[in-house]
């Protein structure tokens, strides 16, 4: 694959209404659910990313007829819990932990054989949370040393799998939602309790499929949910909403440069991943929720942002799994908010598509800015422009290439960025956008 080098220009103010894809949580599990359901499934605003893509070519090869995606538009033809056919080859999951770690709980369940395989940055990430539960419920699994990938599954056969009640060791919505998957496929009541709430997409898409979960609040921050194995779904129409996540980003930017004003359409406002706009609320952003409706048992609404002076803050630890994947992109806020901010209790983010505490401490150290790693978070003193340009590294993760971006709005000079080409896993229009509401960046291709 070709380098892609994003050089990004200092300055700009952001103005405009834009749109941003679909969820990509939301588009992988489209996919799952609508390939193990009876009848069709149709799916409007499915994100056209290389990781959602994976999901997508993953139930191809186990012989899932599907049509598209055309603008957003993908047509399954579900084969039911036990349709699925065994793969001749192994199913390659790109860049995406969330196409691996769910597809394990599916697959766990089959009776066939088969080997999920990843990229460099995906070879390297714990597959252990999830192998832990699975051998629990009986299934077998390989992996390569360290519990990372490949995953080699064998087929468990019919009905073989076993329930289980189980306890999640960290927050985590892809273990939750491994766990339910493979309980499927179990006999009896699977459970899965999470220490805090995570993304719930799993929950709500298998009610919407007509299959029961059941979820409780245990305490403030417990939350359980529950299902029996043996049932079925049925296909349906889903409506993706836009990504929140990938909002995240010009959200951001319209919160940090002075004179913005800027509108990001049906955003995906799921409770469980509305952290990104509570943290910038207590920092003193200006930001209005308007049109706010549902779409498929998915709230959404319009996120109005305006400029207005932003402060440090010590960030509430009950916000941390509900912005999970915003860290990176708030790290960059924070060099701009005037004072200290302080994020703890988010060791998690050491081990996404890259280690992002390490990766994003220096990426900010090296323009210039006084941002301090810690085990579990980072401790920034923003309010001062950056002071140096520089050539910063992505380490194959997008939200870093993106999140690198925002921080030239307020440069005293150009950023470059290398290794932009998996902004593509998430946010294919990420480019077009940011130019579209007035920054300057130009990518630069190199064979
Ligand atoms: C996701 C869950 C999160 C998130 C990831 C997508 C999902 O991971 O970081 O980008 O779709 O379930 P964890 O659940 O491991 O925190």
């Amino acid at each position: 694959m070709a380098n892609v080098k994003f050089k990004v220009q200092p300055g700009g103010t952001i103005k405009g209404r834009i749109r941003v894809p679909g969820d990509k949580s939301i588009s992988h599990r489209s996919i799952m659910l609508g390939a193990i359901s009876e009848g069709a499934t149709t799916v409007t605003g499915f994100l056209e990313g290389d990781d959602s893509l994976a999901t997508l070519k993953a139930f191809q090869e186990m012989g899932v007829q599907i049509e598209g995606p055309n603008k957003g538009n993908v047509t399954i033809q579900g084969v039911g819990l036990k349709g699925l056919k065994k793969p001749n080859k192994p199913l390659d999951m790109g860049n995406s932990g969330t196409a691996m770690r769910l597809m394990a709980g599916i697959l766990a369940g089959q009776d066939f054989d088969c080997e999920l395989i990843g990229d460099a940055s995906l070879s390297k990430r714990p597959m252990k949370r999830v192998t832990d539960p699975l051998r629990a419920m009986g299934a077998q699994i390989e992996t390569a040393e360290g519990g990372m990938p490949p995953l080699k599954i064998t087929g468990t056969g019919d009905g073989s799998l076993t329930a289980i009640d189980y306890v999640l060791p960290m927050a985590s919505a892809q273990v939750k939602s491994c766990v339910l998957l493979a309980g499927l496929y179990a006999k009896g009541r699977t459970c899965a309790l999470e220490p805090a709430p995570t993304r719930d997409h799993t929950e709500r898409m298998l009610n919407g499929f007509g299959y029961e979960v059941i979820s409780e609040k245990i305490d403030s921050q417990q939350m359980k949910a529950c299902l029996m194995g043996g049932g079925k779904l049925t296909g349906r129409h889903i409506d993706v909403p836009s990504d929140i996540s990938s909002a995240a980003f010009f959200m951001a930017a319209a919160a940090v440069s002075k004179d913005s004003d800027l509108v990001i359409e049906h955003v995906g406002m799921n409770p469980t991943r509305v952290g990104i706009v509570n943290i910038l609320q207590l920092m003193g952003a200006d930001i209005t929720l308007e049109n706010a409706h549902e779409v498929g048992g998915e709230p959404v609404a319009d996120v109005h942002v305006r400029y207005a002076p932003l402060k440090g803050i010590n960030i509430p630890k009950e916000l941390v799994a509900l912005a999970i994947d915003e860290f990176p992109v708030l790290f960059v806020v924070a060099a701009s908010a005037s004072g200290k901010t302080v994020l703890t209790g988010a060791e998690e983010l050491r081990v996404k598509e890259s280690d992002r505490i390490q990766v994003m401490a220096d990426a900010l150290q090296a323009v210039g800015v006084d941002a301090l790693p810690t085990e579990d978070g980072m401790v920034i003193n923003g309010g001062i422009q950056t002071k140096q340009s520089a050539v910063i590294q992505s380490h194959h993760d997008h939200r870093i290439s993106m999140a690198m971006t925002i921080a030239g709005l307020n440069a005293v000079s150009e950023i470059v960025i290398d290794d932009c080409a998996n902004v593509n896993t998430s946010f294919p229009t990420f480019l077009e956008l940011i130019n579209q509401v007035g920054m300057q960046v130009e990518a630069v291709k190199e064979s």
